[in-house]
């Protein structure tokens, strides 16, 4: 089992290992008094682990309820969250009280938003159940819906009491999912850690190790504390997230989040290539590393169609895009583009010869 403490605004441990969701009433006993539990989980989680966490909730003196949405994206909505809100106020939960992520992505930032505005703020844990929740979205505090004119456009920085990562629930993920949150390991390995990387890359099917997810945690650990609101170093985290979110965008998010963000960190790495600022070698050893997971890497869409559509994400700002460049596997570097230079950056990575 691996402990990693974030030094967050509000400090809090990340547990990983394996067996921990039936430990979880404990593990949160031992931080706040037993109280009300609100489980937050989905259709696909909640048959799998939904018992099990309740049943630890309960034997450790918690007075757990349960709120389930339907699996998938479209629950990351502002109709779920008033839904969610409406249910806990309907519920008398209160600021003693504590929400419970149980579930990927979807569950825990929305889950995450909703204790951040109900009573202006009550405490939540996170039990992620992904391969992307637990090494990316349910740390570091970012929590957020979707708006129909993008991605995560309404959301709060809110961090988590406790984040407890039971990698057994790896067992029941599909293929396609457990890939899909590959392509953030690969990327804390892009980002700050070479060695990382090459083990990840070796990979054919989609599993991590305890140590590995321990290390993306601790990379992401370093991020946070450096950074926690986002408005420097931690923007590193958004590799391939600039195009990843207009592929998603265009495909009209039939194409999971972490497939999106495999074509754009693709093109994030051979349009630094094109640029001078990386060898060709880093565009191939990222293109193989997720070609060798079955994730994509090139694009369905034209220059044209993945500018415009990239223009609704937050990381615009002003005038100007900040994309996260390679300069070498384990390195990478912040590049604010004029909208110009922007549109030039996407047409030559999807020309550019390697
Ligand atoms: N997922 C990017 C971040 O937490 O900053």
């Amino acid at each position: 089992m691996h402990t990693l403490r974030i030094n967050a605004s509000v400090a809090y441990d990340v547990v990983i290992g394996h067996g921990l969701l039936a430990e979880a009433g404990d593990r949160l006993k031992a931080l706040l008094p037993p109280c009300r539990a609100a489980v937050v989980s989905d259709s696909n989680v909640w048959p799998l682990y939904g018992k099990r966490v309740i049943g630890s909730l309960k034997s450790a003196g918690f007075d757990p309820i349960h709120f389930t949405v339907e699996a998938g994206e479209a629950s990351k909505s502002m109709r779920t969250l008033a839904a969610l809100l409406e249910f806990l106020a309907g519920e008398r939960i209160t600021r003693s009280d504590v929400l419970v992520a149980l579930g990927g992505g979807v569950v825990g930032d929305l889950t995450g938003f909703a204790a951040a505005c109900y009573l202006r703020g009550v405490r939540f844990i996170q039990l992620p159940t992904t391969v992307l929740a637990i090494v990316d979205s349910s740390v570091g505090g970012k929590t957020a819906v979707n708006l129909a004119a993008g991605k995560n456009l309404a959301g709060a920085f809110h961090q988590p009491s406790l984040v407890i990562a039971d990698l057994d629930a790896f067992a029941t993920l599909p293929r396609d999912v457990a890939a899909d949150g590959m392509v953030e390991a690969l990327k804390a390995g892009v980002l700050r850690d070479e060695a990382l990387f090459d083990r990840l890359a070796r990979n054919v099917s989609p599993t991590l190790s305890e140590e590995d997810a321990a290390r993306c945690v601790a990379i992401k650990a370093e991020f946070v504390a450096e950074d926690e609101f986002d408005r420097g170093v931690r923007q590193q985290l958004n590799l391939g997230h600039t195009l990843g979110h207009a592929v998603e965008r265009l495909s009209g998010f039939a194409l999971p989040h972490g497939h999106a963000v495999a074509i754009g960190m693709a093109l994030a790495a051979r349009g630094a290539f094109a640029r001078g600022l990386t060898d060709a070698e880093t565009p191939l050893r990222i293109e193989a590393a997720l070609k060798n997971l079955r994730l994509p890497v090139s694009s369905p869409y034209s220059a044209q169609e993945l500018y415009e559509a990239a223009l609704t994400d937050k990381k615009r700002s002003g005038g100007q895009v900040t994309l996260v460049l390679p300069r070498r596997i384990g390195k990478c570097e912040l590049a604010p583009l004029p909208l110009e230079q922007f549109s030039d950056f996407i047409r030559a990575a999807l020309e550019v010869r390697l």
